[in-house]
């Protein structure tokens, strides 16, 4: 049985824990800074509503074995890393991750990102897991694909269009299929 309790993870420089009211404003410290939320549409200028959309999310009842994870490096709290239904509400299953720009180009978000991807492929047993990212947010997008996620498309995001990327088997199964009807497209012309 999955526990309801979100595991920790260590990895050899990141201690990668369930995020904690504690935590609250340390993440709006990191969303005040523009270059962070660059990319990220919300309420980062406005204290009240920055400060309930922080804690709408950390009171939030997520499925079992999912939520935020506070990233701690030998200097504290560095970021998070996020499993959670798209928006909320889902239905597909989203991967995020934020980091102070303190600690960013050090491999960080992908060390931290590994096992919380692992977590929810082979604890959860989850078919899918996605990640809507920004093209120009060519950091974010490096760490997707380090992380073996692939680019299936795009969709709307805020006015604008993002790429989903996705990992796991039934993206894996997709991107097999359309390989194969691409190769008799490729072979019947
Ligand atoms: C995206 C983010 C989490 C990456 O954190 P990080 O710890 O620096 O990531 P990593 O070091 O694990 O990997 C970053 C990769 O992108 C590369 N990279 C970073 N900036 C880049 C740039 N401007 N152009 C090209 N590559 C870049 C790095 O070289 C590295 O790739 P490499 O290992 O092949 O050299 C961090 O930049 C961040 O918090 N950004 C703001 C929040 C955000 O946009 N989150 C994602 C929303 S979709």
């Amino acid at each position: 049985m999955i526990s309801r309790q979100l595991p920790t993870f260590r990895t050899p420089r990141l201690t990668v824990r369930p995020r904690t009211v504690g935590d609250l404003e340390a993440c709006m410290a990191m969303d005040r800074d523009p270059e962070v939320t660059r990319f990220l549409p919300g309420p980062w200028a406005d204290p009240v509503a920055h400060r309930a959309f922080v804690e709408e999310r950390m009171r939030h009842e997520y499925p079992v074995g999912m939520g935020y994870w506070s990233i701690v490096a030998s200097e504290g709290f560095v970021g998070w890393v996020l499993l959670t239904p798209l928006d909320l509400h889902g239905p597909e299953i989203e991967i995020g991750w934020r980091l102070v720009r303190a600690a960013w180009g050090r491999g960080h978000a992908t060390e931290a990102a590994r096992p919380v991807l692992e977590h929810a492929l082979n604890t959860l047993g989850l078919e899918q897991v996605i990640a809507d990212i920004d093209p120009a947010n060519t950091a974010s997008v490096r760490v997707a694909q380090k992380l073996g996620f692939w680019p299936a498309g795009t969709v709307p995001y805020n006015g604008r269009r993002v790429i989903r990327y996705v990992a796991g088997p039934a993206a894996a199964a997709d991107a097999s299929n359309q390989s194969s009807s691409a190769a008799v497209t490729a072979s019947g012309s």
